[in-house]
């Protein structure tokens, strides 16, 4: 078992920031871990990142099971957290509970559904199995077609009350968080203030238990990234650099130069033996 469990982020709450990083592969999630993030999560969000598609709607189970397990392989403290994609619980608790058990089989510690108040007994029935679910509630990318769009959520009356309905159901479910995606930070605070399970905002404001942030956004890997996302890095062009770089010297010969290679010293040697 990790060394962070949900039992641990549950008691965090009040106490210390929870951090959450996604990350897709075995390299990133073993620096993830060593930097010290509490959840390493495998988001949905790879269908837009890591497979170029627009939305998260076409991300599969297998994509998921995937990139759990080469996750899973790399971390040794942090909690590894799997989304479950679009449409594999909307339809029956059972195919719900099936599919959380894939990912649970791949390494996950726990997993993440978006919604609330729609899926109160499928998370329950998880929870009393074993599998302990985070919620995800505010802006829910799989209902972008709904939504109209990637927009900020609890503008409306009724939003509000959506956003705080799903909050309340997931904690009386059993759940161990809820993420606030793109919520109004006065709607996140009441929401943190509301529920005894801490939230975790991102695009939510600073008055929530911890944040959340997409690896290729974090890093600067794109050249946009969402106007809530802090880029810690340039990597996008660090890689560009290096890359132009290795084009040009193996191009112009410079690559590999003596340090990189290995030769007879002696040629006569050489000659005899070829
Ligand atoms: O898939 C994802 O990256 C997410 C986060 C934005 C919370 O769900
Ligand atoms: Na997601």
């Amino acid at each position: 078992m990790r060394e962070i469990t949900p039992k641990r982020i549950r008691e965090m709450k009040g106490k210390e920031k929870i951090t959450m990083v996604t990350a897709y592969d075995y390299p990133s999630a073993l620096l993830a871990d060593k930097a010290g993030i509490d959840i390493v999560f495998v988001g949905d969000s790879l269908g837009m990142v890591v497979y170029g598609d627009n939305n998260t709607l076409n991300v599969t189970m297998e994509q998921m099971v995937f990139h759990t397990r080469a996750v899973a392989r790399a971390v040794r403290r942090a909690l590894v957290l799997a989304d479950m994609p679009f449409s594999s619980y909307e339809v029956s608790v059972e195919e719900g509970v099936k599919n959380a058990v894939r990912l649970i089989q791949a390494g996950a510690d726990a997993v993440k559904i978006e919604g609330g108040a729609d899926h109160e007994k499928l998370v329950r029935k998880l929870v009393r199995m074993g599998i302990p679910v985070m919620g995800h509630t505010g802006l829910t990318p799989q209902r972008y077609l709904r939504l109209g769009g990637y927009r900020i959520t609890g503008e409306t009356e009724e939003e509000i009350e959506e956003i705080l309905r799903d909050a309340k159901a997931l904690e009386r479910a059993g759940a161990f968080a809820v993420v606030l995606e793109f919520v109004l930070a006065d709607v996140a605070k009441l929401v943190t203030e509301e529920v005894s399970i801490p939230t975790i905002g991102i695009g939510a404001g600073p008055y929530v238990d911890g944040q959340v942030l997409v690896w290729h956004d974090l890093l600067g890997i794109y050249e946009s990234s969402p106007p809530f996302a802090k880029r810690y890095a340039e990597l996008g062009k660090i890689i560009l650099d290096a890359l132009g770089q290795y084009n040009r010297e193996v191009k112009t010969g410079e690559f590999p130069s003596s340090e990189h290679y290995w030769e007879y010293q002696d040629k006569e040697d050489f000659r005899r033996k070829a």
